[in-house]
């Protein structure tokens, strides 16, 4: 069984889940193989989460990648929701308060707030990561800052797909 660095390591916090992120990927670049173990890496260590995944830009939208949690939308066109509003502007866009946002989808109801972080190859838009979290503001700036160097570390490690 594959076994993660512990926090005997002497690291914690988002410094530990990047030294057991590198741990996870290592010797492994193919990109749904390793879209699938981020995602169920962020969902099972990172505590008060109900979603967390992929949506991969194609065709001019965004399609539903590897995730962990409930079923969801499939489709979201650029500029949409939370996912298409990070995906328009390749920045992360951390919500609240989902009720409050204008144009949120709503997959799970159970939803209360939510980051959205772009995945990109240099300029190339190759999409988005979704975080869902029943709990309203469970998303702080330092998670954000965790979060980012998590998604920049995944794309260092994996080949991005065409
Ligand atoms: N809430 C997202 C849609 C995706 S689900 O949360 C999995 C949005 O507004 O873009």
């Amino acid at each position: 069984m594959f076994e993660l660095p512990t926090a005997t390591s002497g690291l914690s916090g988002y410094a530990l889940l990047d030294a057991q992120l590198q741990a996870l990927l290592s010797g492994e670049r193919d990109f749904i193989a390793n879209a699938a173990q981020f995602s169920a890496f962020i969902y099972h260590e990172l505590p008060g989460l109900n979603w967390a995944g992929f949506y991969l830009y194609k065709d001019g939208g965004l399609v539903l990648g590897p995730f962990q949690g409930k079923v969801a939308c499939v489709r979201i066109p650029l500029g949409r929701g939370v996912c298409g509003t990070a995906a328009a502007s390749r920045e992360t866009v951390r919500v609240e308060d989902v009720h409050a946002f204008p144009g949120h989808i709503a997959c799970d109801s159970a939803s209360s707030s939510e980051i959205v972080l772009p995945v990109l190859a240099g300029e190339r838009l190759i999409g988005v990561f979704d975080i869902d979290s029943p709990n309203l503001n469970r998303f702080s700036i330092e998670d954000q800052q965790g979060l980012e160097t998590l998604v920049a570390r995944f794309v260092a490690l994996t080949d991005m797909p065409e």
